[in-house]
């Protein structure tokens, strides 16, 4: 990861069009592992796409809205590579009595915050150590169509 920072330097050499994918330059030198991210009453997350470093990962998930948990209760799963996500998604939707988080299908989960309703926040810290790109959803019954995205892993 350090190389990348050192790629980004004052001189602007557009000379290396040899190779590969400029994908690349995506890595940020600000890269936090410290990751915040916003729900809300409109169903939705606050971005599609939250990036990270391998290794230990803290998260927070706000709700910005005023509904209550019952009604639009959020959470935030992030699910291990090759998940089915709508299949996982149905068995969450069954599982009411642990906040959608379906017991069967633990071995599928990274991590997970709580559910919450609006005014709340929960904060969660992980170790991710596969570079690589992970779904996360909101488990929440019907969320799963408009809150979802891609955590990637550098
Ligand atoms: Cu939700």
């Amino acid at each position: 990861t350090i190389f990348a920072l050192q790629s980004c330097g004052g001189k602007t050499e557009k000379v290396e069009e040899t190779t590969t994918t400029e994908q690349v330059v995506e890595v940020e030198d600000n890269a936090s592992n410290e990751i915040t991210i916003e729900s809300n009453d409109q169903m939705q997350y606050s971005t599609n796409e939250l990036h990270v470093k391998a290794g230990e990962v803290t998260l927070t998930l706000k709700h910005t809205g005023n509904m209550e948990k019952a009604v639009m209760g959020h959470n935030l799963v992030i699910l291990k590579s090759g998940t089915d996500v709508n299949a996982f998604g149905a068995k969450a939707a069954e599982a009411k009595a642990s906040d959608y988080i379906p017991a069967s299908e633990e071995a599928s989960i990274v991590a997970h915050t709580k559910l919450i309703g609006g005014g709340e926040s929960d904060t969660i810290t992980f170790t991710i150590s596969e570079p690589g790109t992970y779904d996360y959803i909101c488990s929440f019954p019907g969320h799963l169509a408009l809150m979802k995205g891609k955590l990637i892993v550098e």
